[in-house]
């Protein structure tokens, strides 16, 4: 089988090119991907000199690369996005431009050449907030009430793939799928950032008051959960995919995460909330589960403890991003706070 991903470069898309030619050593990846701030060839790096990986170097918007690089393609796996929220609400243009133009763009080459599958990798933040406390969770049928630009774009880009399937029927399936963490991850997002800002004897911004929830899932049983529904899920349909079963804060991460690297609470910094902040994700995960046998297998202390060993046995990995513009992006987004 040929698969073209988009955004294999990225977090999730590099654990996932990785995990499916680990897997499938005899399928081909065509990785597409822009290598925006996000994008980094280190991620994929044990795949130099592999026959069965093509990098190709593109946008998602440019139509005539795409359509020629995804040509005689059996599946798509469609990664590539824009896709953190405090960076959305600094400058929402890029977002709607890669996650809803650029999927735009996909879908019509996806149609044109006859894909078996666009599989497109979404968010729980397409469906808005839980309440605190509550017990509700988001499934399939949850309405979509997005808040941030980074979510309302993603709401946009799963209309547009199910618009595709509805109007010309092309076979997709989609995912929305909880926080993820792991190796790889860019360092802006809460785990990278609070484990690399120990190791640098930084302080730790957890947006006030600390008590929002999300569901967060060890990156590889993402990976395995798109693996199921690319081989054995129904071709239209949407799975949501979750790691907890309980409740967690984001202020009690950061204290296992703390307790974990032997550091004292005195580094956590209380500060500014994020505008229009969701509080609480929670995903009800029962289909994926009755229907393709998927569930997580790392727990969140296994998956913390392995997260904290990656980055710490790979300073060199996230040094390089700390010291580029990403130093500008943490000025603008932390010292105003
Ligand atoms: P990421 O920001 O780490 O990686 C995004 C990748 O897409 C980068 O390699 C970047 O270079 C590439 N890219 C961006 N714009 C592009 C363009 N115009 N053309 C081609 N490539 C482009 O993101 P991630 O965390 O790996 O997320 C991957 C996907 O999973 C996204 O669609 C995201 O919405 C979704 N998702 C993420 C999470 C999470 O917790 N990170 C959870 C659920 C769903
Ligand atoms: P993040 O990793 O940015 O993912 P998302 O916003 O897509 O859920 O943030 C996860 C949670 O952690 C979210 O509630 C915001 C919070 N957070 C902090 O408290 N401090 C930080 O420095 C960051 C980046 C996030």
């Amino acid at each position: 089988m040929k698969l073209f991903v988009t955004g294999g470069a990225g977090f999730i898309g590099s654990n996932f090119v990785l995990y499916w030619l680990c897997h499938h050593p005899d399928d081909i990846i065509v990785n597409y991907d822009a290598l925006t701030y996000a994008g980094n060839l280190e991620n994929i790096k044990e795949l130099e000199g592999n026959s069965h990986h093509i990098f190709v170097r593109g946008d998602i918007c440019d139509a005539v690369l795409v359509e020629q690089s995804m040509k005689a393609c059996d599946m798509v796996v469609h990664f590539a996005a824009e896709s953190h929220v405090d960076r959305s609400i600094m400058d929402p243009s890029a977002f709607v431009k890669t996650n809803v133009l650029g999927t735009q763009v996909l879908l019509d080459a996806a149609k044109k050449i006859g894909v078996q599958r666009f599989h497109h990798v979404s968010t729980d933040e397409v469906f808005g907030s839980l309440d605190l406390g509550s017990s509700e969770k988001f499934n399939e049928s949850t309405s979509y009430s997005p808040h941030s630009p980074y979510s309302a774009s993603k709401a946009g880009s799963d209309h547009l793939v199910r618009a595709y399937a509805d109007t010309y029927g092309l076979p997709i399936t989609i995912t929305n799928c909880s926080n993820n963490y792991g190796p790889y991850q860019f360092p802006e997002k809460l785990f990278g950032l609070a484990i690399t800002n120990i190791l640098e004897e930084k302080k730790v911004p957890v947006y006030t008051p600390g008590n929002q929830v999300r569901d967060w899932l060890f990156v590889e049983d993402h990976c395995r959960a798109i693996e199921l529904v690319l081989l054995k899920g129904k071709v239209g349909e949407t799975y949501c995919v979750g790691g907890l079963t309980k409740d967690v804060t984001n202020m009690e991460i950061v204290k296992m995460i703390l307790s974990l690297m032997g550091k004292g609470e005195d580094v956590i910094e209380l500060v500014k909330d994020r505008p229009g902040h969701d509080v609480r994700y929670a995903i009800d995960w029962t289909k994926i589960q009755k229907e393709l046998g998927w569930e997580p297998t790392v727990i969140l202390e296994q998956g913390l403890q392995k997260t904290v060993e990656w980055y710490t046995t790979h300073q060199e990995w996230w040094k390089n991003i700390k010291s580029g513009s990403y130093t500008t992006y943490y000025e603008k987004q932390y010292t105003q706070r």
